[in-house]
């Protein structure tokens, strides 16, 4: 087992850096942050002070639950890679979303990663074996892929290359627990992972009974949010099946023809630049949220969410 307080290295400061920077000092690891600028750092820690008074306010600590004070007091940081990354058991890649960089960056990454350490990274869209392949330290790397806002979504897709090592795959799921993640292990790489595989397919069809005209866009995601959502929350896809009949045998016996009809009925990939669409989209959506205000209304999501993950915890406890 490894040393679970053992350092961690946040590399790349932004919205997702900061978020895991947040979490892991919460949980009591001592942290530091890594950017290519000063000024960016600066922000970053304040944006990590004001996330871990959030989690205080709401009783949301996170693994061994610092208070606030406590766990800011646990983040340095640093314009040094090197330096970010020796003595780390664990480093949290959070930088740019292209392969090009991430090509380049892991070979620096790979010159200065402890040897026993896991290199994670947080990209959303690139698996691991497009740029890990030709680094000395590859069986130590893998995705660690968070959902935002990862605060308070604590699901965490981990997705290993074909060459990552059982033993990195098993022990970073180990330190996510730690954090109070909730890890799901991928067994192999798949295009979009799991999360985005899966929110794209309910978007290609939302947005096809958009196109065909069948629902309007207000209509549709009130399906979500007061329908297939609110059990969502709760219950997912299979669960939900196996609770709508005497168990999941009995669903697919009674309603396989009809799902199959329906699948069957899905019209073919959208383009997602049909320009008729796209009006269509965005006159209803700035019409109740409008573009100007949208930090409103994600402040108001996160609101919202804060309180569900209360509500979750509360009855899981
Ligand atoms: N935003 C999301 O919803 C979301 C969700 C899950 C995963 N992700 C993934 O997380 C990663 C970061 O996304 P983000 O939304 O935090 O982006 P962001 O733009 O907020 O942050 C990126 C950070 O990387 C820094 N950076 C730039 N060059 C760097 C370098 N050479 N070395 C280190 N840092 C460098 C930037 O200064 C910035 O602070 C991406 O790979 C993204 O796909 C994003």
């Amino acid at each position: 087992m490894a040393d679970n307080r053992g350092k961690i290295a946040i590399v790349g400061s932004g919205l997702i850096g900061s978020s895991w920077a947040t979490i892991f000092a919460s949980a009591g690891y001592p942290v530091q942050l890594y950017d290519i600028k000063e000024e960016q750092l600066e922000i970053a820690l304040k944006n990590v002070k004001l996330n871990l008074e959030l989690l205080d306010n709401n009783n949301l600590r996170r693994g061994v639950g610092l208070p606030a004070s406590e766990a800011i007091s646990n983040i340095t940081t640093t314009i040094n890679l090197e330096e970010a990354l020796k003595g780390a058991i664990y480093v949290q890649e959070s930088a740019l979303e292209s392969l090009e960089f991430r090509l380049e960056f892991y070979k620096e990454l790979d010159k200065f990663v402890e040897p026993n350490a896991i290199l994670a990274s947080s990209t959303s869209t690139i698996p691991a074996s497009k740029f890990t392949e030709n680094l000395k330290n590859r069986e130590n790397c893998l995705i660690v892929h968070p959902v935002n806002p990862p605060l308070f979504c604590p699901l965490t897709e981990l997705v290993p290359a074909p060459w990552t090592k059982q033993e990195i795959i098993d022990r970073a799921a180990e330190i996510m627990k730690s954090v109070g993640q909730q890890p799901v292990k991928l067994k192999k790489e798949a295009i979009g992972f799991v999360v985005n595989r899966v929110q794209f397919a309910l978007l290609t069809e939302v947005y096809r009974l958009v196109a065909d005209d069948v629902i309007s866009v207000d209509d549709i995601d009130l399906v979500m949010t007061s329908g297939l959502g609110m059990r969502y929350a709760f219950h997912g896809p299979l669960e939900t099946i196996h609770l709508n009949a005497f168990g999941v045998r009995d669903y697919l016996r009674r309603y396989r023809e009809g799902i199959k009809k329906v699948v069957d009925d899905f019209g073919p990939t959208p383009e997602f630049n049909e320009s008729d669409v796209i009006d269509k989209l965005e006159k209803a959506l700035d019409a109740k949220m409008p573009t100007s205000d949208i930090r409103k209304f994600q402040a108001d999501r996160e609101s919202k969410l804060i309180e569900l993950a209360k509500l979750k915890r509360q009855l899981e406890q």
